[in-house]
């Protein structure tokens, strides 16, 4: 396969922002074939990528203002993010980003909502906070499974009622802010572990997306591959014209637990380290090389429990093991079974015995049987573009 060479892959500077997006659009306008999300740099013309696209392009023209982006590390959902955003009508107004994880937590929530002067000690002037900054556009919330029980609370209402007072303040400020919010974690185990509150769950996934793993959607391997070589032969001056069909082949076999983020690594790795002008399948890592069809993602056998003095509770993980592999396919009994190494029968069974049974079945019942994160998109708007709207 041969790619053509393209611009640099980010801006260093916010300045370069714009010129970015251009190069951005221009490059989605040279290469329709890299799926309809090239426009916002989403490659990708798996089925699931398709379905993403669709889901931003109708949020975008809604006025619906929580958003929850649920998938593994690595699977796009800053990009999904900012493209909501840029998207929309409120692509002019603030994108403001904070990661909950990131932020010490005793300075979080002034973060968020700001504080008056003299509030706490070492408050000594008035902090303008992102969600009044982020004033008609979006503030992305990441890692939100991280945010501290009593700012859920503080969230909930602020989603709810869009007002909210600076730390240490008495008056009331209206915002007029969509909150995207984004995890990695289980949220719906983080609430059965009564460490993420269910009604702030349930409000904020009102419309959630899912993001596949990359292994689900493999159709997306060869395209993210030469779409990061062409944009990785700029950023390093480089002239690797493409990839051995052999190479491709064993790519698209990997079970990328690290997902896109994981695949990126591996192309620039080839590409700085690598000789000649194509990726040949011996310049890949030996993980890749090794990998077999169907093989099963790394990180699963990494985080096996192991068996102590304690003992273990045998069955309550068979349950645990059997209900995460259900969420995670929303409810594709099909997918959860590959997932388990199990036939189907098997994981029916299994599922009955632990009462699983109704409550994925009435889940899949309740979406019609196509999974449960698409169906239950509630868009308020019915002016969701049919070809999506334009990015400035
Ligand atoms: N569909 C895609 N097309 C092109 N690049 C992608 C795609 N998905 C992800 N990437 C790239 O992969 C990397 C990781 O993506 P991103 O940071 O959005 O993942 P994430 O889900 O937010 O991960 P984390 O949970 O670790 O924050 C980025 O460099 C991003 O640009
Ligand atoms: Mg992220």
């Amino acid at each position: 396969m041969v790619v053509a060479s393209q611009r640099k892959l980010s801006p260093a500077l916010p300045r370069e922002r714009r010129a970015w997006q251009q190069a951005r659009r221009a490059d989605a306008e040279k290469a329709p074939d890299q799926g309809p999300g090239a426009r916002y740099g989403i490659i990708g013309k798996d089925p699931r990528t398709i379905e993403v696209i669709s889901l931003i392009h109708k949020v975008a023209a809604s006025n619906v203002t929580a958003v929850l982006l649920e998938g593994e590390s690595g699977t796009g959902k800053d990009l999904v993010a900012r493209a909501i955003h840029s998207a929309s009508a409120r692509k002019d107004k603030p994108f403001m980003e904070i990661g909950c994880a990131a932020i010490p937590e005793n300075l979080l929530e002034s973060e968020l909502v700001g504080h008056e002067q003299g509030a706490f000690t070492g408050a000594n002037s008035r902090k303008i906070g992102l969600f009044e900054l982020a004033d008609g556009g979006t503030v992305f919330l990441d890692e939100i499974s991280e945010l501290r029980l009593d700012l859920q609370v503080k969230l909930l209402r602020l989603v709810e009622t869009h007002r909210f007072k600076r730390v240490g303040g008495v008056e009331e400020i209206q915002v007029d802010a969509r909150v995207v919010t984004a995890t990695n974690r289980n949220l719906e185990e983080a609430v059965h572990q009564r460490c993420f509150r269910e009604d702030l769950y349930y409000r904020l996934k009102v419309i959630p997306i899912h993001l596949s793993p990359l292994r689900e959607r493999r159709k997306d391997i060869p395209l993210l591959t030469n779409y990061f070589i062409s944009r990785l032969n700029t950023e390093f001056d480089k002239q690797i014209r493409g990839i051995s069909d052999e190479a491709c082949e064993l790519l698209s076999r990997y079970p990328w637990p690290g997902n896109v983020r994981e695949l990126r690594n591996v192309i620039e790795r080839t590409i700085i380290l690598g000789d000649g002008d194509r990726i040949l399948a011996r310049h890949l890592p030996a993980e890749t090389r090794n990998a077999e069809r169907g093989a099963r993602v790394p990180g699963l056998h990494a985080t096996s429990p192991r068996l102590t003095q304690d003992g273990i509770d045998l069955e309550q993980l068979e349950r645990s093991l059997i209900r995460q592999s259900l969420e995670l396919t929303g409810g594709n009994q099909v997918r959860a079974a590959e997932l388990l190494g199990l036939g189907r029968d098997a994981l029916r069974y299994r599922m009955k015995k632990h009462g699983l049974f109704q409550m994925f079945r009435r889940r899949s019942a309740q979406s019609g049987n196509r999974g449960r994160y698409s169906d239950s998109v509630a868009v308020r708007s019915g002016a969701a573009a049919s070809g999506g709207p334009t990015v400035a």
